[in-house]
């Protein structure tokens, strides 16, 4: 059964930032109903930024996205399928293919600048939490909103 405890993880790329669009892509999350557990911005590392895409390490485009992916807010929501929505909420990688509606469909037009990182499976996604957040930076409370969702 789905859990409605599965997380991911989202990071808004420098471009997202720099477009002031860091409020209105927070907001497309918290309507939709997942739970905000963990946010912050930063600075990532160059080493972060190659551990996290190390799937890519081979393709031509690797060397200039770690040079891209330097800071942004990072974050962690919760709820029933949120890694799955999370994605529909993205777009599809090239935003030439997102759909008017989606994160990407409406915010920006190429690949190499498409504003927002999202998990891609239930497993990456809990590697990416363990590997941007400490266990202390994760908040536990309850939603009040939960049992309406
Ligand atoms: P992300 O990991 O950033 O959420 O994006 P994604 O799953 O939709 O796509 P992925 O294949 O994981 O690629 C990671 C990021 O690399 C950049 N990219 N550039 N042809 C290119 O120039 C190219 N292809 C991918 C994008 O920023 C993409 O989001
Ligand atoms: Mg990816």
């Amino acid at each position: 059964m789905a859990s409605i405890s599965e997380r991911t993880f989202i990071a808004i790329k420098p471009d997202g930032v720099q477009w002031g669009l860091v409020g209105k892509i927070i907001t497309r999350f918290e309507q939709k109903g997942f739970k905000l557990v963990a946010m912050k911005f930063m600075h990532a590392s160059e080493d972060l930024l190659k551990e996290h895409y190390t799937d890519l390490k081979d393709r031509p485009f690797y060397a200039g996205l770690i040079k891209y992916m330097r800071s942004g807010p990072v974050v962690v929501w919760e709820g029933l399928n949120v890694v799955k929505t999370g994605r529909v909420m993205l777009g599809e990688t090239n935003p030439t293919d997102s759909k008017p509606g989606t994160i990407r469909g409406d915010f920006c037009v190429q690949v190499g600048r498409n504003i927002i990182h999202g998990s891609d499976s239930v497993e990456n996604a809990e590697t990416e939490i363990n590997l941007w957040f400490t266990p202390e930076e994760l908040v536990e409370y309850t939603s009040c909103a939960h049992q309406w969702i």
